[in-house]
C-alpha cells in the first residue's frame, strides 16, 4: 500500500518528493513523512505529520538547496496511524533512516535474533529493518550490510534508504512492492507509482524482486545500478514515462471519483480502439491458444474486480460455453477446490499489485497452469509474472472507490469471452458503441440523482436486490456505498431476502432495486412488494425494455450481457453524492489505500 518516493538529482528534492507523495496519497493516507538533505546546515531533517501531504507541505521549512532525500505515505500495518509510527524511520543511532512499503513476516524472530537489546521508538515491522542494517553495518561495508539485511527479510518491501554519513548515495530494496526508478540525466527518482515520476523523469525501469539497487553520483552524472540477489548487476527493462499531467489531475471535477465515473464512455471508446483492427476484435494468438479447448475457467480477483469477475463468468458461459468459476482470492490461497485440471486462471485487477492475487498467483504457477492477468497497469507484477497479459487502458484511476476500472474490466472479458467463442451469437463492435452511448445519456442526468439521494437513503443501512445478472451488480453497488459513504449496505439475491434478511426490513430503510432483464422482472418486482409491506423506501433502476411508470432511473437498453457496465452508473451516483452529502472524504475513504500490497 502507501506510496514511496526518493530523489538525488540537480532539482530540489523536497519539491520532487512532496509533489511525487501528492500524486500517491490515494496508495496511503494515514500519515506521511520526510527525510532530506539540507544543504545549508549540512545535516539531514526528519519531518512527519499524522495528517495529509498538504500538512506536510505548508507545516515546515524545507530551506533553499537540497538534493537528496526520500519520502512516505502510509497506510499503517504495524502500529495505529500516529505520529511515532509514520516513517521515515531511523536506526537506533539515527545513522540510517529509511522508508518502506509493505509487511516483514519475520520481524519478531528478527528481533529476537539480532535486535534483542534495542528498545524500539515505534510499533512498526520498518523500524526493525533499519536497524538490522545497522547492525550488520558494524562489520560490513554499507551496500553489503544492506543486502545482508534483505537476504534475511522474509515478506513484502520496497524501501528506500538513506547512510546520513554519505549524502550522495540512495540505497533501495525491493521484494514483491512494487518500486520503480525514473531516470532523467539531471537525477533519479525512485517511487512506488508510475505517477510520482511524471514531469521528473522521461523514462523509467522497473525493479524486479529481490534487487538491491544504489542510486549514486558519479563523474559522470547520475547513475544507477541494480544487483540480483547474488549480486550480480543487471539491466532492468526500459519504458518511457507516457502519463502526462492531464491524465493524473481532477480536469476541473470536485474530486476524482466524479471524473472518473464521468470518463467511463471514453474508456469502451479506448478500449474499441486499442482492441479493433481492421474492423474485427484481435487479440494476440498467443492467448488464443493458451484458451483453445480449454474444459474451464477460474477467475481470480478482489473487491470491485471479483464483481467484475462475476460478470466474466456470465459473459463466459453465455458467449463462450466454458464453465466459468469465480474465487475470492484471500479465500482461494490458502483454501484451494478440487481444481480442473485443463483449465486457465484468469486475475482480474486494476492495480495488478494486490498481494492476495499474488499469492494466488504463485501457488497457481507451481501448479503448472497458465494464467492470464487483466490490469490497468501493464508493468504491473501481476502483469508481468503471469503468462499472459491484457490491458484495459482505463487511464490512471486515483480515486480509491474503482468505477471506471470496472467497467473497462467488463469490456475486456467481453472481449476475451468474444474472440474465444467459435460463432459469437453478438455483434460486440455495435453493442459496446450503444453501451458508451447508454453510459453518456445516464451520467448527463447525474443531477437528477443527486437529488433522489437527497429525498432518499436517510437511514444508516441499506440494501441493494436484484436478480441474476442484476445481482452481480448490486454486489458491486452496495461496495461503492459502503466504502465512501459508511452506511451499511448488503447486495442481495432478491429472492433470497425472505429467507431471513427480511428481518432488517423497517419503516423507511433504503431498498434500491436493479431490473435489467425481463426474465426475472416480475420476480423482483415481487420481492419489492415484499419490502414495500414493511415499510421499506423503494428505489428502482429499470430499462427502456422493464420499466414501469412507478420506476426511478431508466437506463436506455444495452445487450444483456453488458448490463452490468451501464446499470452500475447510477449506483456510483449514489454512492458519490451520498457520501458528498455526508461531507465524506470521497476520493480517500477512512481505513482504505487504493492498491492493497499487503495480504
Ligand atoms: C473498490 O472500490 C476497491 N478499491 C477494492 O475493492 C478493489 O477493487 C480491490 O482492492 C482490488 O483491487 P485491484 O483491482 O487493484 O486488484
Ligand atoms: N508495515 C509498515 C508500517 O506499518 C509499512 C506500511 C505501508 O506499506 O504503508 O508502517
Amino acid at each position: 500500500m502507501c506510496g514511496i518516493v526518493g530523489y538525488l538529482g540537480d532539482l530540489r528534492a523536497t519539491d520532487v518528493i512532496l509533489s511525487g507523495l501528492k500524486k500517491l496519497e490515494y496508495r496511503g493516507y494515514d500519515s506521511c513523512g520526510i527525510c532530506f538533505h539540507d544543504q545549508t546546515s549540512g545535516n539531514f531533517l526528519t519531518y512527519k505529520d499524522k495528517g495529509r501531504v498538504n500538512h506536510l507541505i505548508s507545516d515546515f521549512d524545507y530551506g533553499f538547496t537540497n538534493h537528496f532525500g526520500i519520502g512516505h505515505t502510509r497506510w499503517a500495518t504495524h502500529g495505529a496511524p500516529n505520529h511515532i509510527n509514520s516513517h521515515p524511520h531511523a536506526s537506533a543511532s539515527g545513522r540510517f533512516v529509511i522508508v518502506h512499503n509493505g509487511v516483514i513476516e519475520n520481524y519478531k524472530e528478527l528481533i529476537a535474533r539480532y535486535l534483542p537489546a534495542i528498545s524500539f521508538v515505534s510499533e512498526t515491522d520498518t523500524e526493525v529493518i533499519a536497524n538490522l542494517i545497522e547492525y550488520f553495518a558494524v562489520s560490513y561495508p554499507v551496500d553489503l550490510a544492506i543486502r545482508k539485511t534483505l537476504a534475511i527479510l522474509e515478506g513484502s518491501y520496497a524501501l528506500l534508504i538513506i547512510d546520513t554519513r554519505n549524502p550522495k548515495v540512495l540505497y533501495a530494496g525491493k521484494n514483491k512492492s512494487p518500486l520503480l526508478c525514473g531516470y532523467r540525466n539531471d537525477g533519479i527518482c525512485l517511487a512506488s507509482d508510475l505517477m510520482a515520476l511524471v514531469g521528473v523523469s522521461s523514462d523509467y525501469y522497473v525493479i524486479e524482486d529481490k534487487t538491491f539497487v544504489k542510486v549514486e553520483v558519479a563523474d559522470s552524472g547520475y547513475q544507477f545500478s541494480m544487483y540480483d540477489p547474488i549480486g550480480i548487476e543487471y539491466t532492468p527493462m526500459r519504458h518511457e514515462v507516457n502519463l502526462n499531467d492531464d491524465e493524473i489531475n481532477k480536469a476541473g471535477f470536485p474530486h476524482y471519483m466524479l471524473k472518473e465515473i464521468c470518463e467511463q464512455p471514453s474508456v469502451i471508446r479506448k478500449i474499441m480502439t486499442n482492441y479493433i483492427v481492421d474492423g474485427k476484435f484481435f487479440v494476440d494468438q498467443d492467448i488464443l491458444d493458451m484458451f483453445a479447448n480449454r474444459k474451464r475457467l477460474y477467475i481470480l480477483a478482489a473487491g470491485t474486480s471479483m464483481h467484475a469477475g462475476f460478470v466474466g463468468k456470465a459473459l463466459f458461459e453465455n458467449i463462450t460455453k466454458i464453465p466459468t468459476e469465480v474465487f475470492i482470492a484471500s479465500e482461494f490461497a490458502y483454501n484451494k477446490p478440487l481444481l480442473e485440471e485443463d483449465a486457465v486462471f484468469i486475475l482480474i485487477s486494476q492495480s495488478g499489485e494486490t498481494a492476495d492475487l499474488r499469492a494466488c498467483l504463485v501457488d497457481v504457477k507451481k501448479m503448472g497452469y497458465d494464467t492470464l492477468t487483466i490490469t490497468n497497469v501493464k508493468t504491473s507484477t501481476l502483469a508481468r509474472e503471469a503468462t499472459k497479459f491484457l490491458e484495459i487502458f482505463a487511464g490512471p484511476e486515483i480515486a480509491v472507490a474503482s468505477t471506471k476500472a470496472y467497467v473497462g474490466q467488463i469490456a475486456i472479458l467481453s472481449i476475451l469471452a468474444y474472440v474465444l467463442a467459435d460463432k459469437p451469437k453478438i455483434d460486440l463492435i455495435k453493442e459496446l458503441s450503444k453501451l458508451a452511448v447508454a453510459m453518456e445519456a445516464i451520467i448527463d442526468k447525474r443531477e437528477y440523482i443527486h437529488d433522489l439521494v437527497k429525498n432518499h437513503l436517510v437511514k444508516r443501512n441499506c440494501f441493494y436486490i436484484g436478480r441474476g445478472i442484476d445481482y452481480y451488480t448490486c454486489l458491486e453497488a452496495a461496495l461503492k456505498l459502503k466504502e465512501i459513504s459508511y452506511i451499511q449496505t448488503e447486495g442481495f439475491a432478491a429472492g433470497e431476502l425472505k429467507h431471513g434478511t427480511i428481518a432488517l426490513i423497517e419503516q423507511d430503510v433504503p431498498v434500491i432495486a436493479i431490473i435489467t432483464q425481463n426474465h426475472i422482472d416480475k420476480n423482483t418486482r415481487s420481492n419489492i412488494q415484499e419490502v414495500r409491506a414493511r415499510g421499506a423506501d423503494v428505489l428502482i433502476i429499470s430499462t427502456n425494455h422493464t420499466m414501469k411508470a412507478e420506476d426511478d432511473i431508466v437506463l436506455m437498453d444495452v445487450h444483456y450481457l453488458l448490463s452490468p457496465a451501464l446499470a452500475v452508473i447510477p449506483t456510483q451516483l449514489i454512492a458519490y453524492y451520498k457520501a458528498l452529502d455526508l461531507g465524506r472524504d470521497i476520493d480517500k475513504p477512512r481505513n482504505l489505500a487504493k492498491s492493497v500490497t499487503v495480504e
